[in-house]
């Protein structure tokens, strides 16, 4: 970053001095006023819970242009990686910051895709869950449990360990997750295959039984694919954040990726695509699209309590990129079944039509987002609905990673600590019991 040509000062209408606090700017985005010094001299606290306007962070990873619509990782347009590179090229891209050559894309791959197996002792670590059990709890507990099983790689301010600790887990989360769903099923687990692509071998490791060849369908393995670019990295938002402020502390890599894990699991944050499908299956149920137009009433009762899952979005006041993306794959993937005709799609299309043309979505600019449409294109594939947030967690496992890395590598990283505005009671004494 670099200082702004310009200063900011802050005057007080009680008469305290003002203060000036540096500015600085990044290559694009808004600028930075630079408070880091205003307790010192001031004694006071800036207050934004939710962090409205609070840069936590410079970071070089992924550009949002909220106004425009935009999403770069690494400077590249979400458009041209999603068509023209596959997930692997784009892990690449976010833990490395360009694109691979031809050699360094083959040692790349070779690597991930050869240390794809788990240790045999997770299996018994999983037994420990109830079978009903939802598949984020299970995951939260396997990528903790990491930790517990490659001591090799957990210390964090070590370069080696840290790069050991990336390949592992983008190796091992579809394995993981393939490994969750099925002990939910009751299936056996299916060991991945090294001959097969990143997608591919998450495919077969999801869908197949020891009782028949298991052949990958290319569509849907490029659909499943182009799915993981479009959820690989996205900012500062809710789970990378926490993955920040949970590495802060020095703790292992394990540990502070399965905090963004649990994070991401939330309904308002990665959870939504599972809150979002299940949304339009409850319309379905009551009626489709007949029924859509009383929904909206619904949502638009602040009493209700009723939100449109998958629209609205922090960032983004306008289209998410991801959001077209992911229709077409719906498209192409519905086309390839043959369910051009699936009646969740057609509501959904609806339902975006409709929210559209809304007052109340246009004045709050409340678009789709990443998870309208990815739950329809899942389903179609057959994953299940508490599965979603996990293969969300599975592509968003390189952007935590190259997130973290980058806050290590920062020679100003401090453990995060924010502070607070108090409002509960002043000192006081303990009353015996009989007075309370
Ligand atoms: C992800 O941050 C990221 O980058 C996240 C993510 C990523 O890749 O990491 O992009 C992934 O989490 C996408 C978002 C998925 N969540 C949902 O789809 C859940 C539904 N969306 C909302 O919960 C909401 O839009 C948020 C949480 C996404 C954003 O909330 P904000 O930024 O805090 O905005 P807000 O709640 O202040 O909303 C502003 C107004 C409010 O109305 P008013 O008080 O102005 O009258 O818009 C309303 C909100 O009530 N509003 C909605 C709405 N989203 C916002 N009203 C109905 N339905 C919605 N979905």
């Amino acid at each position: 970053m670099k200082l702004a040509d310009n200063k900011a000062t802050l005057s007080f209408s009680n008469g305290s001095p003002s203060v000036e606090m540096p500015m600085y700017h990044g290559t694009i985005g808004p600028d930075v006023i630079d408070i880091r010094k205003l307790y010192g001299q001031t004694g006071l606290f800036t207050y934004d819970p939710g962090f409205l306007s609070t840069a936590a962070c410079q970071s070089a990873i992924t550009y949002i242009d909220g106004d425009k619509g935009e999403l770069l990782y690494r400077g590249y347009p979400i458009e041209q990686l999603a068509t023209q590179c596959d997930y692997l090229d784009t892990c690449y891209l976010l833990l490395n910051g360009e694109l691979p050559n031809t050699a360094q894309r083959g040692d790349f791959h070779k690597m991930v895709l050869k240390h794809t197996m788990v240790n045999e002792q997770m299996q018994f670590f999983l037994r420990g869950f109830r079978r009903d059990a939802h598949p984020m709890a299970v995951l939260t507990g396997l990528v903790g449990a990491m930790s517990a099983f490659y001591h090799d790689s957990t210390d964090i301010n070590n370069p080696q360990h840290r790069e050991i600790a990336a390949i592992r887990l983008i190796s091992k989360m579809p394995t993981l997750v393939a490994m969750a769903y099925k002990y939910g099923k009751g299936e056996p687990y299916v060991y991945p295959r090294n001959d097969l692509s990143y997608a591919g071998n998450f495919l077969r490791m999801m869908f197949a039984t020891p009782c028949e060849e298991y052949v990958v369908n290319p569509v849907l393995e490029r659909a499943l694919d182009r799915i993981f670019i479009l959820h690989a990295d996205h900012e500062q938002n809710a789970s990378t954040s926490t993955v920040r402020l949970c590495g802060s502390s020095g703790t292992n890599p394990f540990a502070a990726i399965a905090a963004g894990v649990a994070c991401l699991w939330g309904p308002a944050h990665g959870g939504a695509n599972e809150a979002c499908l299940n949304m339009l299956e409850e319309i379905q149920a009551s009626g489709g699209i007949s029924k859509v137009a009383e929904f909206m009433e619904k949502v638009k009762d602040k009493n209700s309590g009723v939100k449109l899952m998958g629209f609205g979005h922090r960032v983004y006041k306008n289209y998410d990129p991801r959001a077209t993306l992911m229709q077409e794959t719906c498209n192409e993937v519905l086309a390839e079944l043959g369910l051009e005709n699936d009646p969740l799609f057609k509501l959904a299309k609806e339902v975006e039509r409709i929210a559209l043309e809304d007052d109340y979505f246009v004045s709050r600019k409340l678009y789709p987002n990443v998870d309208f449409y990815s739950g329809i294109v899942q389903r179609a594939m057959g994953i299940p609905v508490n599965l979603f947030t996990g293969i969300f967690a599975l592509a968003r496992t390189v952007g935590w990673i190259a997130q973290l890395n980058e806050m290590i590598s920062d020679p100003e990283y401090k453990i995060g600590r924010p502070r607070q505005l108090f409002v509960g009671a002043t000192a006081r004494d303990v009353q015996p019991l009989e007075k309370r």
